[in-house]
């Protein structure tokens, strides 16, 4: 049975002090609720701030820790850079992977994006990687084509113990931070294509089991209605991750 996610990235935001101040209100106000059957809740802050954060979470103990990449290479001189096994060693449970602004800004591609995953699993975290169409791509009436090339390229080299491990996140480039959300019906559409694509690549149990988050401008108001649909498994979460009450509301959306 795949877990339902809600997951917080909140790329390059909040100084130390606003991330430690936001995740006691989360955590506070998620205390005494009862999660949804089967919800599972990640923050992924900024990497300064994985280990404290971390230990704060670990304290409440209903929340998992997430970071938003990670280097492919283990350790050595990669000045600025992070291994997967020293994320680990925080206590990261979840590495956020191929994130269209990683994609768009730093260049990552299927190849790199590849090493990464095989450096995450080997760590024993759980990646979750991102897929998503540009507007040009949507307009173009070309969005299954290219999701499932990225599917194919980014994540079918995987074996089957390697996917199993895999969360992905279906993010429309041109809904992230723009408060334009795909709508239910369009999410749900290329939810259900990706289940099929997971089937054809492996089998009908690990199209079944695979978690598949929704992410752009998902917030309080719509994210009911996009976890409503039978293959939207959860959020990514974005700019609403950074307000207690709207990440609080989501969580209890299921
Ligand atoms: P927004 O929720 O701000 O649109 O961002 C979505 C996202 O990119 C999460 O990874």
């Amino acid at each position: 049975m795949r877990k339902n996610i809600v997951a917080g990235n909140w790329k390059m935001n909040m100084t130390y002090q606003d991330g430690l101040a936001l995740v006691s209100e989360i955590t506070n106000m998620v205390a005494d609720e009862t999660l949804g059957a089967n919800v599972e809740v990640v923050i992924a802050p900024p990497a300064p701030f994985l280990h404290s954060i971390g230990k704060l979470l670990a304290e409440g103990g209903k929340i998992h820790l997430g970071a938003q990449n990670c280097h492919q290479k283990e350790s050595g001189a990669f000045t600025g850079e992070v291994s997967a096994k020293q994320l680990q060693s925080v206590g990261v449970e979840y590495v956020i992977l191929g994130h269209s602004e990683r994609r768009q800004y730093f260049h990552e591609d299927d190849e790199l994006l590849s090493q990464k995953l095989k450096a995450v699993l080997a760590a024993g975290l759980k990646p979750i990687f991102c897929i998503g169409e540009s507007l040009e791509t949507r307009e173009a009436d070309e969005t299954f084509d290219f999701l499932a090339t990225q599917l194919k390229n980014g994540l079918f080299h995987l074996s089957n113990e390697e996917f199993a491990q895999v969360v992905i996140a279906y993010e429309p480039i041109w809904a992230i931070g723009t408060g334009k959300t795909a709508t239910s019906q369009q999410a749900q559409e290329v939810h259900a294509f990706i289940r099929e694509q997971i089937a054809g690549a492996y089998d009908a149990e690990a199209a079944l089991n695979t978690t598949i988050l929704y992410g752009g401008s998902a917030n309080a108001q719509n994210a009911r209605e996009l976890f409503g649909q039978p293959d939207v498994d959860g959020g990514l979460i974005g700019g609403a991750s950074l307000k207690s009450r709207d990440f609080t509301e989501i969580i209890k959306s299921f």
